[in-house]
């Protein structure tokens, strides 16, 4: 076959780290079979990307703002494309507001890119579509930490989430293709496995083929500790409802396993989260979350809580500024409820006002700051042990200690890839500064 010429791709990610790996399977997709490079020059670009994201009504609007730019500072004869969640849910009523985009593949039909890129107006966003097998190409943005999928889709129904209509029903990726992947980028130099997928403690429940050996997610995070050059994993996102004793002594055992758990809460009070559908109580989540504290006195615990939900009344937001005291989360990831199409809560008469939402989200906050201030404080002087994995622009060495919080420091590129001993000197709210000892 005659080699393609080189050309040059722009690619913008919005989004969960789900679509960052999608940018990536993209980005290797194009490189393999098209000849593509990356860009960040926007007027070089031959092909401009945006791989977007629905979960609230932002960054859809920011799509459009985004490609209209584009659209007029692009070089003469450069495509457009729309991959990503919103593909998925828009469709071709993409190419209606922006008859200027070359084409829409929407998450879970990134496989078909390379198709899409050679097609007059291709569109493809069909949820069903099952790529759970395929073997994409090999690009990762950060060599020090390799995020590997684990499952595509979501099975639940939460009532606010327009996710399950973006990418389909849940299915596990084979055991065998997730370890394969995990061995490739550790043997590369990625000493961190972040596993991802939107309810990854579900693992196991459904595989494309009744042939792939069954497992749960705790077997999962075993397997994958076997793999010798791997000293980190990571996962993102469980789910409280099975955040059963096995999966959390698993947690709290296996030494590679990194002490840091997302407890996505969503709400404090237990009928709004039954309106929600989330399936667990807020004594439920209490238990665990105060269970983790007490096995691990140094986990963090991070959470996503969403104010302002359809009913939601002061005495319902109360309990989840309750939870918040309780369990003192290390982060929080608090947004205003966004009524989003083909979900039910769209449809429930009871919208809160957006100005009390505003309010409720500001008083969050608040007490957030608080806590944080307390937390980090409380690690002055400390030494961690942090994995170095990003040179910022600022100049900054980057890295994470095993419970997630972030360490910064000025230093040399070459400890990329290390472990150091860090004396933190400076901690603040977002970001702990400080020195190396040896
Ligand atoms: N699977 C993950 C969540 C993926 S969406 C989980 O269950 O935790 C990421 C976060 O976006 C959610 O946790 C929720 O807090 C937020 N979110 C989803 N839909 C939303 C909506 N309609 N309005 C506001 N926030 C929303
Ligand atoms: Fe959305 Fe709920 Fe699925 Fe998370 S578990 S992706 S919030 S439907
Ligand atoms: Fe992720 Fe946004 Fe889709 S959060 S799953 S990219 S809607």
């Amino acid at each position: 076959m005659a080699i393609k010429e080189e050309k040059k791709l722009y690619i913008e990610t919005l989004g969960c780290a789900m679509n960052v790996r999608d940018s990536e399977h993209i980005i290797a997709e194009l490189g393999d079979k098209e000849n593509y490079v990356i860009t960040s020059n926007l007027q070089e670009a031959d092909l401009i990307l945006v791989n977007t994201c629905s979960v609230r009504e932002k960054p859809v609007s920011k799509l459009f703002s985004e490609i209209g730019k584009y659209n007029l500072q692009k070089k003469e004869g450069a495509k457009i494309g729309v991959c990503g969640c919103t593909a998925s849910h828009l469709g071709k009523e993409i190419f209606r507001r922006a008859p200027y985009v070359n084409f829409v593949i929407g998450a879970r039909n990134v496989s078909k890119i390379s198709t899409a890129v050679n097609t007059e107006k291709f569109l493809s966003v069909d949820i069903d579509y099952d790529e759970s097998d395929y073997a994409f190409g090999e690009y990762r943005n950060n060599l020090y930490k390799a995020y590997v999928n684990i499952s595509i889709g979501c099975d639940k129904q939460c009532t606010y989430c327009i996710v399950p209509h973006t990418r389909g029903d849940e299915i596990s990726i084979p055991s065998e293709l997730i370890v394969k992947e995990a061995q490739k980028a550790a043997q590369k130099g990625a000493k961190e496995i972040f596993l991802l997928g939107q309810n990854v403690n579900n693992y196991g429940r459904r595989f494309s083929s009744s042939s792939h050996e069954t497992m749960d997610f705790s077997d999962l995070l075993n397997r994958v500790s076997e793999i010798q050059e791997v000293e980190r994993i990571r996962f993102t996102s469980p789910h409280p409802l099975h955040m059963d004793d096995k999966f959390l002594e698993t947690f709290a055992s296996n030494p590679k396993v990194c002490k840091s758990m997302h407890m996505p809460l969503q709400s404090g009070s237990t009928h709004i989260l039954t309106q929600m559908k989330r399936g667990y109580t807020k004594e439920w989540f209490l238990n665990r979350a105060l269970k983790l504290r007490a096995m691990i006195p140094d986990v963090s615990i991070s959470t996503d809580i969403i104010v302002g939900f359809p009913g939601e009344s002061e005495a319902d937001f109360e309990e989840t500024m309750d939870v918040i005291r309780q369990v003192k989360f290390e982060q929080i990831f608090a947004f205003k409820y966004s009524p989003r199409p083909l979900t039910k809560a769209a449809e429930f008469t009871n919208q809160v006002d957006v100005e009390i939402a505003a309010q409720r989200l500001e008083r969050l906050q608040s007490l957030q700051d608080e806590i944080l201030d307390e937390i980090s404080e409380r690690k002055r002087d400390k030494v961690y042990a942090v994995y170095i994995d990003e040179l910022r622009n600022s100049g900054f060495l980057a890295g994470r200690t095993d419970n997630n919080a972030l360490v910064q420091i000025k230093g040399d590129e070459e400890l990329l890839g290390q472990t150091i001993n860090i004396k933190i000197t400076n901690p603040k709210r977002l970001s702990l500064y400080g020195e190396r000892v040896l």
